[in-house]
């Protein structure tokens, strides 16, 4: 089997390679290497014989055409994927999430890919106070990255209903573990506790997440890419809701800090309070998450406390003008 990853310089992306080498795929990685795509991610396979990396944005069709061809089935976890970053400068979202989706999805079509797997998320559903969204329920994003991403859905049904294309959605949940970007709460906090720097919390720190281990995330896509129906949606979350405040302790207790660090700031606008899944359609096809939260919470603090020669270029250059503008002054 050939598959077509987009994003897998990424977090998520990087992962899924790594699993689809060690299952046996080929893998065609096309990445364009945005401030979010790190070569480091998957530098261990680079010379391995079933893994092609192409420079190149989803948006560009020739490009994507020369890539998809072959292929038995892409995974598009291409996107622009931080909500704060989405409130700063939302075009980038809108082009790359929607625009980049419909690209490759035309491209797809063009030469008969037999399966399309877009890689969504848990918040085009928008926020819910009490019980889980179900995949039949509505979209109701409240950012622009979420309202981008549900665009991306709706393209991908759109070229199922009308062109008969194979696709299926999966919608995840907050994911954490080794190799995400320093912007995101886990890894932020993470890195910002291990150099004593303080914890900037959003409001009062009860929002809830569900969480879900990287590697949990990735064996749901698979699935879904393996087993899932064509143009229906799963979801997949891991069943760990916490609020804010509690990861944020959970950290400053795996990093050996106090809640001296801990700092509310000014919240994010128009900020989601509860995200939660009902994952029973994706479970019906035999996929359950296999990572103990706590466990995962760990070994991901320890990762980041031995893998300073991962983050500590990133947080340099660009990624102190964006913290600059995210948290200064809030
Ligand atoms: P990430 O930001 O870590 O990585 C995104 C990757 O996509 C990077 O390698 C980047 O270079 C690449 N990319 C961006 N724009 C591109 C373009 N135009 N063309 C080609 N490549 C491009 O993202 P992530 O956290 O790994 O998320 C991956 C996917 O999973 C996204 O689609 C996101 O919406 C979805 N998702 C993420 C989470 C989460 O908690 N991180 C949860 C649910 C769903
Ligand atoms: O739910 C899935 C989504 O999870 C994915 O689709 C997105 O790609 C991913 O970024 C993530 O979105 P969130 O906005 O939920 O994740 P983030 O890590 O940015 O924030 C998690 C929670 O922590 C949220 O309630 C905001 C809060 N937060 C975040 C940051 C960065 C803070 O309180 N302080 C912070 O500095």
């Amino acid at each position: 089997m050939r598959i077509l990853v987009t994003g897998g310089c990424g977090f998520i992306g990087s992962a899924f390679v790594h699993m689809a080498l060690d299952r046996g795929a080929e893998v065609v990685n096309l990445d364009k290497l945005t401030y979010a795509g790190n070569p480091a991610n998957v530098a261990d396979v680079a010379d391995h014989p079933a893994y092609t990396f192409v420079h190149a944005d989803i948006a560009d069709a020739a490009a994507v055409a020369g890539a998809v061809a072959g292929c038995d089935a892409v995974v598009n976890f291409a996107a622009e994927s931080h909500v704060d970053r989405s409130i700063l400068e939302p075009d980038g979202f809108i082009r790359t999430d929607v625009l980049g989706t419909a690209t490759l999805l035309q491209a797809a079509r063009e030469v008969g890919v037999g399966r399309f797997v877009q890689v969504s998320t848990d918040e085009v559903y928008g926020s819910i106070e009490a019980g889980a969204f179900r995949e039949t329920d509505p979209l109701r994003p409240s950012s622009p990255y979420s309202a981008s991403k549900a665009g991306g859905d709706l393209q991908v049904l759109a070229w199922h209903h009308t062109f008969g294309l194979d696709v299926v959605i999966t919608r995840g949940s907050n994911t954490f573990g080794p190799r995400q970007y320093p912007e995101k709460l886990i890894p932020l906090f993470v890195t910002n506790a291990l150099d004593g720097l303080e914890l900037p919390v959003y409001g009062d720190g009860m929002q809830v997440r569900d969480w879900i281990y990287v590697d949990d995330h990735c064996s749901g896509i698979w699935a879904a890419m393996e087993r899932g129906s064509a143009g229906e949606a799963y979801n997949v979350g891991g069943g760990n809701e916490r609020p804010n405040i509690e990861i944020t302790r959970r950290v400053l207790a795996l990093t050996g800090r106090d809640e001296s660090l801990v700092r509310h700031v000014v919240d994010r606008p128009g900020h989601d309070r509860r995200y939660a899944l009902d994952t029973a359609k994706l479970r019906a096809l035999g996929w359950a998450p296999a990572h103990d939260f706590d466990e995962a919470l760990a070994r991901t603090v320890a990762w980041y406390r031995e893998r300073r020669d991962w983050w500590e270029p990133i947080r340099s250059g660009e990624y102190r003008a964006y913290y600059e503008a995210q948290y200064g002054g809030r």
